[in-house]
């Protein structure tokens, strides 16, 4: 997304008043998430993630897709028995049988939600569920309105929203608060969209759908071009106060939006966005490492936020500056998302300024001319090595203390 700092963020949110600064963020790390080819866990392993969510602060968990095994269904229904803090949420497909099971395993939550979907696009309609128009506006009404009759909380999704009809999109939406739903989804289930159209998307739906300030405006967004954490803040920008998001961002193919992005985009450009999340940022690396390692799935080293390079440096240039104000080279403290420190790591790019200070930290004291002669041991090694460790860097220096 193309940041002018001068400019302001669209107002065109109608959620109450007291809800206007404050982003919800729906974790679908254990269902959109667990979708992720490889990322298949196991009730204990979805119980222990869900109450890491819950500590971080997420406001909404949809723990699973209760219809889709008897597994699910054990998970969904013991996250919404134990889980305190969070609504806990159950997907269903917009027919009795999925949303009836989907009240079943969240029925016993502290605050249940029961989230119906329907495909509304062209392509869907004609190749996937063979409805017309008036077939997908009548299920997707008759869905959310049982769903309401079990449980004060629903979200209702048009799947595949993006390329649905502008006006047949804001038909459903409108029908489908009429029916109940308090919250509305829009999809970008392919991710097809680019940030200006998702966000032109959303801020239609909030101008022209009568009643849409009876619900809460979500976005979700898939990551197959790249663009699911652009187009979801551009959605927050057009007014969307609540964020469909993963851990690490997981998700079917390329993904969903990457959760601690969008947290700590908002967190770090609140000048821009004007509004906050409840997102306990200390957890974020926690929380992903945790993810990581239950289900085998690597976070690349550059990946934002809590990718192992997320907070290193090597080139000198950078070093030296970081040194002398880290703010010169970094815009958020590792700190503030649970990383213990920045990471300077000496590699051929580096230079002395960092290569004296670490020597100093290891706890050496050496004279000009001994740091002049470590430092073109360590050009020469590091040429050779990815990476000069600190034990590297000790035999260098003993070397040199040896000599004089
Ligand atoms: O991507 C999608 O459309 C979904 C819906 C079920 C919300 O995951
Ligand atoms: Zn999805």
């Amino acid at each position: 997304m193309t940041v002018d700092p001068t400019s302001q963020p669209a107002s065109s949110n109608p959620a109450p008043e007291r809800e206007r600064d404050r982003v919800r963020i729906f974790d679908t790390t254990l269902r959109d998430g667990e979708q992720s080819p490889g990322a298949s866990m196991n009730l204990g392993e979805k119980l222990e993630i869900a109450r890491a969510l819950a500590g971080m602060g997420v406001d909404v968990i949809e723990a699973g897709f209760p219809i889709a095994s008897v597994g699910d269904f054990e998970s969904v229904r013991a996250i919404a028995a134990e889980v305190a803090g969070a609504t806990v949420c159950g997907l269903a497909r917009c027919n009795d049988r999925d949303i009836d099971r989907a009240w079943e395993a969240v029925q016993y939550a502290q605050k249940p939600r029961i989230h119906v979907f329907l495909a509304t696009s062209p392509i869907h309609r004609e190749h996937k569920l063979r409805m017309s128009r008036e077939q997908v506006l009548e299920r997707a009404v008759a869905g959310v309105r049982r769903a309401a009759a079990l449980c004060k909380d629903v979200e209702f999704s048009p799947e595949d929203a993006a390329r649905t009809e502008a006006d047949f999109l804001r038909e459903v939406i409108e029908a489908v608060i009429e029916a109940g739903a308090t919250t509305v989804n829009i999809p970008d289930t392919v991710g097809y969209l680019m940030p200006s159209q998702y966000a032109a998307m959303i801020r239609d739906l909030i101008q022209n759908v009568p009643n849409i300030g009876r619900a809460v405006v979500s976005t979700h967004c898939h990551d197959d071009l790249g663009m699911a954490v652009a187009n979801s803040l551009a959605g927050v920008e057009a007014g969307a106060r609540q964020v469909e998001c993963t851990i690490n961002g997981i998700g079917e193919r390329a993904g969903n939006a990457a959760l601690e992005e969008i947290v700590m985009a908002i967190k770090t450009r609140r000048d821009y966005f004007g509004v906050d999340t409840a997102i306990k940022t200390e957890r974020l690396y926690p929380v992903s490492r945790m993810l990581s390692t239950i289900t085998g799935l690597a976070v690349q080293r550059n990946k934002a936020i809590v990718g192992r390079n997320a907070f290193a440096h090597e080139s000198g240039i950078h070093q030296d500056g970081m040194l002398k104000n880290r703010t010169t080279y970094e815009i958020m403290q590792p700190q503030d998302v649970g990383v213990p420190q920045t990471d300077l790591v000496l590699g051929k790019h580096s230079g002395r300024h960092a290569l004296r200070d670490r020597i100093v930290e290891m706890g050496y004291t050496l004279n000009d001319e001994q740091v002049e002669a470590v430092f073109n041991d360590f050009k020469a090694l590091a040429d050779k090595k990815k990476e000069v460790y600190d034990e590297d860097l000790a035999v260098l220096v003993d070397k040199r203390l040896g000599d004089v």
